[in-house]
């Protein structure tokens, strides 16, 4: 069976993106082929794009999430068949028409879910559900940058959990935040001011998903001495409070957020589809930063 691949061959902006016809090997043990019907889009993919991220030789292969339907099975698996709607997760490769994946990673597509919204769930999902169980008990968190694909199911998350949530984005998407549950603040000048106006108490913890100074230094201001000060962003950090925080992959994890969208106790807006062909464009847009929710590749 043959795939088209979104490949680089080198770093660079996405006009180094192009995408070839490659044949499938055998399928491999414990595996299952999914001819991909939809494939969210992360700001990770367009930082390995750039090189701000090295992690692979080239070409390299892009995606970390996916929704489709399996299309061959690897016989020792119980469970799964031909025709089987799943989503999931995979390191880099879900930019493709067809793709294998390993059956433990599946997730059933609910019946009432839209391809682009099971393509996108996977990755900011499974993020989410790490940032709050590393975390752990708390009672207040401020997250930066919370409109985003990480931020807007980290606030829903964390309401479920009982958690009063403050979170930062841009004047356009206040009232956003506020329909997802947070307290929103708008980012910038005055950043820390604002936030003690809605917030007279230092937090529990805080989570960045920028990676900046202005959300370091609001942190260190903001949280309690022995809170938790965190950052997904994966760029360098002016203080050592600040603690990396890497996803995890949990099936359970992504199967709670998965029902509780199904059963429409969170919101999950697609901000932005693509068909694979615009993938330059996609990559162009996520890479400006500013994406609401998700953006979605079809195929
Ligand atoms: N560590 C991990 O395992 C892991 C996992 C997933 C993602 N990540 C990383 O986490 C980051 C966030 O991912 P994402 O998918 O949520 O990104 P995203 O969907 O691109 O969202 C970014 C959000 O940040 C806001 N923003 C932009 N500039 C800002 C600023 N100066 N201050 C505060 N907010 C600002 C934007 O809001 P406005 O449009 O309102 O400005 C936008 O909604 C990315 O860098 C990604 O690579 C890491």
């Amino acid at each position: 069976m043959k795939s088209s691949v979104l490949i680089a061959k080198k770093y660079g902006q996405p006009d180094v993106l192009e995408v070839v016809t490659t044949d499938l090997p055998k399928l491999a043990v414990g595996m299952a082929r999914i001819q991909v019907k939809a494939s969210g889009i992360n700001p990770i993919d367009a930082r390995r794009m750039t090189g701000e991220f090295k992690h692979s030789g080239f070409p390299q292969t892009f995606g970390t999430e996916f929704a489709g339907v399996i299309v061959e099975i690897d016989s020792n698996n119980s469970g799964w068949n031909i025709g089987d709607e799943v989503l999931g997760s995979g390191g880099a490769f879900t930019h493709a028409s067809v793709i294998d994946v390993p059956t433990v990673n599946l997730v059933r597509r609910p019946a009432n879910m839209s391809w682009e919204v099971a393509g996108t769930i996977a990755g900011v999902g499974q993020t989410a559900m790490t940032i709050l169980d590393e975390i752990g008990n708390i009672d207040s968190l401020l997250i930066h940058g919370a409109s985003g694909g990480v931020g807007s199911i980290t606030i829903q998350l964390a309401k479920e959990r009982g958690i009063k949530v403050v979170a930062t984005a841009s004047e356009k998407n206040q009232q956003y935040l506020r329909d997802l549950g947070a307290i929103p603040v708008t980012y910038g000048s005055g950043l820390l001011q604002r936030i003690q106006t809605v917030h007279q108490d230092l937090f529990d913890a805080s989570i960045d998903m920028i990676g900046n100074e202005e959300a370091t230094q609001a942190s260190l201001q903001a949280v309690k001495s022995n809170g938790f000060i965190g950052t997904i962003a994966g760029r360098p950090v002016s203080s050592n409070r600040v603690r990396p925080v890497w996803v995890k992959r949990n099936v359970g994890n992504l199967q709670h957020v998965v029902d509780g969208i199904a059963a429409g106790r969170f919101k999950w807006e697609v901000s932005a589809t693509y068909p694979f062909e615009n993938a330059k464009q996609a990559y162009s847009d996520i890479l400006d930063g500013h994406t609401r929710g998700k953006s979605a590749l079809t195929f």
